[in-house]
C-alpha cells in the first residue's frame, strides 16, 4: 500500500478544518463551503488519488493509507494543532479511520451523510462492478446511473443546473481513480466498535431525502457515540452541502463556534 501525495484547497484563517469529499466527486464539490466558512476557519481540501487534481495511487490504496496521506498532508503544512474533520460519506468513512488511529489530532468531527458499518457481500461485489464499469465503460455511464440517488429529488426537481454541475465534477475524474476509490470503500473496516470510543464533540447530519446510506440509522450512531448531535437537513438528497447549502454551513458552523 503506498501513502499518495494528495493535491488540496488551503483556504482563509482560523481553527483548521479538513473536508474530506464523497465519491466519485473531488474537492470542487466543497465551493459552497468555500465561500461561506472561510472567514472564519482555514479550510484544508484535499482531492482523493486520481480524483480532482490529486495524481493517481500507483497501487491500490486502503482508506487506512488515505488516513494517512491526509496526516502527512496536514505535517508538510506545518499544522501541528488539533483539527476539525467533515467527512460526506466517503469522506466519513475516511474520517473513522483518521479517528481510529489519530484520535490526538482531533478536536470534532462532522460526519454527513455517512455510517460507520463496512460493506455487505452483495455491496463488496457492487464496488467491484462499478470499478469495472469505471474502467471498461469511462464515467458518463457511471455519473448517469448514480446522479438519480446521489441528488434527491427536490434538487433533481429544482435544481437542473445542478444535476449537470455533478455530473461533470465526476467525468472529470479519472476512470482510474474511481475505480481505486470505489475499491478502497470495499475493503472499509467495520467503524461501528470504533463508536463508544469517539470522546470529542461530533455532529452527525443526514438529509431527508437520502437513498444511499443503509444500515445503522444515524439515531443508532447517535446513542454510541458519547458526545453527538444529530441534525436532520430537509429537502435534500445525499449531497447535503451542495443540495441545502445554506442549512449545511449554518449547522456546521453553529457546532464549530460550541467546541
Ligand atoms: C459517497 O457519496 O461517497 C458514496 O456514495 C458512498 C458509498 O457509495 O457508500
Amino acid at each position: 500500500m503506498s501513502t499518495p501525495s494528495l493535491a488540496f484547497t488551503d483556504l482563509g484563517s482560523g481553527r483548521p478544518l479538513v473536508l474530506l469529499h464523497a465519491f466519485p466527486l473531488n474537492r470542487r464539490m466543497w465551493e459552497p463551503q468555500f465561500a461561506a466558512l472561510a472567514k472564519d476557519f482555514r479550510l484544508i481540501a484535499p482531492d482523493y488519488p486520481g480524483m480532482g487534481e490529486s495524481p493517481l495511487s500507483p497501487t491500490p490504496y486502503s482508506l487506512e493509507s488515505l488516513a494517512d496521506s491526509i496526516m502527512a498532508l496536514l505535517k508538510s503544512m506545518d499544522i501541528s494543532e488539533k483539527v476539525s474533520l467533515l467527512g460526506l460519506s466517503m469522506g466519513g468513512y475516511l474520517a473513522f479511520e483518521v479517528a481510529r488511529k489519530y484520535p490526538g489530532r482531533l478536536n470534532a468531527l462532522i460526519l454527513a451523510a455517512t455510517h460507520p458499518a463496512p460493506d455487505s457481500e452483495q455491496g463488496r461485489q457492487a464496488r467491484q462492478e462499478t470499478a469495472e464499469m469505471a474502467r471498461k465503460e469511462g464515467l458518463e455511464p457511471l455519473a448517469d446511473r448514480m446522479l438519480p440517488r446521489l441528488l434527491g429529488k427536490t434538487t433533481r426537481d429544482t435544481h437542473p443546473e445542478l444535476v449537470g454541475k455533478v455530473r461533470a465534477q465526476i467525468i472529470s475524474n479519472s476512470k482510474e481513480g474511481v475505480a481505486q476509490a470505489s475499491l478502497a470503500m470495499a475493503e472499509r473496516r467495520d467503524s461501528i466498535p470504533l463508536l463508544p470510543q469517539i470522546q470529542i464533540p461530533t455532529l452527525l447530519l443526514s438529509g431527508t431525502e437520502d437513498p444511499i446510506i443503509p444500515g445503522m440509522p444515524p439515531e443508532a450512531v447517535q446513542q454510541q457515540i458519547p458526545v453527538s448531535a444529530w441534525t436532520v437537513i430537509e429537502r435534500s438528497g445525499h449531497l447535503l452541502n451542495l443540495e441545502q447549502p445554506g442549512q449545511f454551513n449554518r449547522h456546521v458552523g453553529e457546532f464549530l463556534s460550541r467546541v
